[in-house]
């Protein structure tokens, strides 16, 4: 006699839907269905599974899956979505086509495109000198601020990123004395400070030529026309305390005054040279007003 059929014999409780599996004399293991909601829910979800695998893709065939009957991939979604970036994309590189640098920062809807794919351009040719968000490295500008070198309207840095930048000062080794250099680099200091330039120190700065590129306040500006725009030949402010060559101070100055910027056969002159980037082709005119919208967000001004 099989344990089943011994254990059906012995049911104590044979009227009712048990498995006849019984444990400490009155534990039964009860044969009902499972509640309507659940039953309900099961088969909606085989339903639906069904249903999903007619439409998607899904059973396993070898190679492939079924492809489904939507056709429906994710590569199809990602290109159709590439698709819409090229379509907004495409829409706005027309209009930038036909306008200035100037009127791509005035319109909103450019300005905006120009700030992300600014952001990348930046990324690509110019942070690596200029830092990724414009902060500067030593020995490269900083533009994130409103202190500029050739100026900050929108017209200045385009012209500044299609032609390139060299600074140009004379080396004064040979023209000023020891003590002569020694007193314009304290001038400069104290400049930056927010002190006065004493008399004669300020009769040297004009005397020894300085006032023509450093301008008669020393704030680098020769100019300022009717519209805002400044005129420069690029040099520095000696009014701020924003060192263009580090680590400033009294013998960064000196050094600066004693060998010049860019002088060729200078051993300790100063190397200040931005690349040219559209005579050169390395970015077209379009590259360029996107950079110089983007640049200019990050602190232009006049
Ligand atoms: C190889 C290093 C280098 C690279 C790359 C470079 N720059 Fe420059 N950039 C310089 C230097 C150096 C100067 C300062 C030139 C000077 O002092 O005469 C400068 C100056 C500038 C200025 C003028 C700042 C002022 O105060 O007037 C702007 C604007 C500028 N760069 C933008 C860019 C943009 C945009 C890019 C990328 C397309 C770029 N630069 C790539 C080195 C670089
Ligand atoms: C031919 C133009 C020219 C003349 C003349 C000239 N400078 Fe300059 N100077 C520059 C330029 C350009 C720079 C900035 C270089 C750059 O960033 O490209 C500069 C930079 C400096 C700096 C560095 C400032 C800093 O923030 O690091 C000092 C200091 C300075 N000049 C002082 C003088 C003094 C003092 C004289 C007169 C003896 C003088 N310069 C004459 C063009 C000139």
């Amino acid at each position: 006699m099989n344990a089943e059929k011994k254990m059906a014999e012995h049911n104590p409780f044979p009227g009712e839907n048990n498995t006849g599996h019984v444990w400490d004399e009155n534990l039964r293991e009860l044969n009902n269905n499972p509640p309507s909601w659940w039953m309900i829910g099961f088969w909606a979800s085989v339903i639906w599974w069904v249903g999903y695998g007619v439409l998607y893709p899904m059973w396993p065939m070898g190679q492939q899956p079924t492809k489904g009957i939507l056709g429906w991939t994710q590569i199809g979604e990602y290109k159709d979505g590439l698709k819409e970036v090229d379509a907004v994309r495409a829409q706005h590189e027309q209009k930038i086509k036909s306008l200035d640098a100037a009127a791509v920062l005035a319109d909103p809807g450019l300005r905006q495109y120009a700030q992300a794919r600014g952001k990348v351009l930046f990324g690509d040719y110019c942070a690596a000198c200029h830092g990724s968000g414009g902060q500067g490295n030593p020995g490269y500008p900083v533009l994130a601020d409103d202190d500029w070198l050739y100026g900050g309207g929108i017209a200045k840095i385009s012209e500044t990123i299609t032609l390139g930048r060299q600074g140009a000062m004379p080396a004064h080794v040979g023209t000023l004395t020891e003590q002569e250099i020694d007193q314009l680099a304290h001038m400069v200091v104290n400049l930056s400070q927010g002190k006065k330039a004493d008399e004669p120190a300020l009769a040297l700065y004009r005397s020894k030529g300085c006032v023509a590129c450093h301008g008669p306040n020393g704030d680098g500006v020769l100019a300022t026309l009717p519209d805002g725009t400044v005129m420069t030949v690029g040099a520095a402010n000696l009014l701020d305390g924003i060192w263009r060559f580090q680590p400033g101070g009294f013998e960064s100055a000196k050094r600066t005054i004693a060998n010049g910027v860019n002088q060729v056969g200078q051993p300790n002159t100063r190397e200040a040279v931005m690349p040219a980037f559209g005579q050169t082709g390395k970015l077209s005119p379009d590259q360029i007003k996107i950079l110089a919208a983007y640049v200019h967000q990050l602190g232009g001004g006049k």
